[in-house]
């Protein structure tokens, strides 16, 4: 398994990644599943041993200092060996040396121990984002003070 920040050239694969998970799978409309934030987002991928792109996720980092990760997305017959935690370490990596403090993310609430597993807390009640149920989460990168 490999995880790195990906290429131009990865973009395909992501699309079709994401559309298998997100658009088939849970049923979001294409329309919605790009969109413009794509174009400034830091994807990150990981590939298996055969160099397929089975895992993807996106960063993107605001004005105040917070990083927001989201499209986090195994392919499912790669679940549950490590793809998506590698993808998220190193989002959160990137995030660290862009000079984020702390990631907030919009998790689907059947991914919340994922989540959990790498760190992030719960914060505030459930609600829909494109008809799925969502929490928001949270996890600092570094504690105040610290350069
Ligand atoms: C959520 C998702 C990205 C996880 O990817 P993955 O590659 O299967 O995750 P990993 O194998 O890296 O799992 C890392 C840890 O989280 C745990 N985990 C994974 N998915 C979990 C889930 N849904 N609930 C609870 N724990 C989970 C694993 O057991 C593992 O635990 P361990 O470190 O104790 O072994 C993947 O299930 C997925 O694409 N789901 C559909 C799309 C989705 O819901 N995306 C999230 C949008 S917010």
């Amino acid at each position: 398994m490999t995880a790195r920040i990906a290429e131009p050239a990865d973009w395909a694969e992501i699309v079709a990644l994401r559309t298998r998970v997100f658009v088939d799978e849970q049923g979001v409309p294409p329309e919605i599943e790009q969109d413009d934030a794509d174009a400034t987002a830091v994807h990150g991928v990981s590939r298996d041993a055969g160099g397929a792109v089975v895992a993807t996720g996106r960063l993107l980092l605001r004005d105040d200092g917070t990083a927001a990760i989201g499209r986090m997305a195994t392919d499912a017959a790669a679940r549950g060996r490590g793809h998506g935690a590698a993808v998220l370490a190193v989002l959160q990596d990137e995030a660290l040396r862009r000079g984020a403090a702390a990631v907030e993310l919009h998790a689907q609430v059947t991914a919340r121990g994922f989540y959990e597993r790498a760190g992030y807390s719960a914060v505030g009640p459930e609600y829909l984002e494109a008809g799925i149920a969502h929490l928001t989460m949270r996890r600092v990168l570094r504690p105040p003070g610290r350069v």
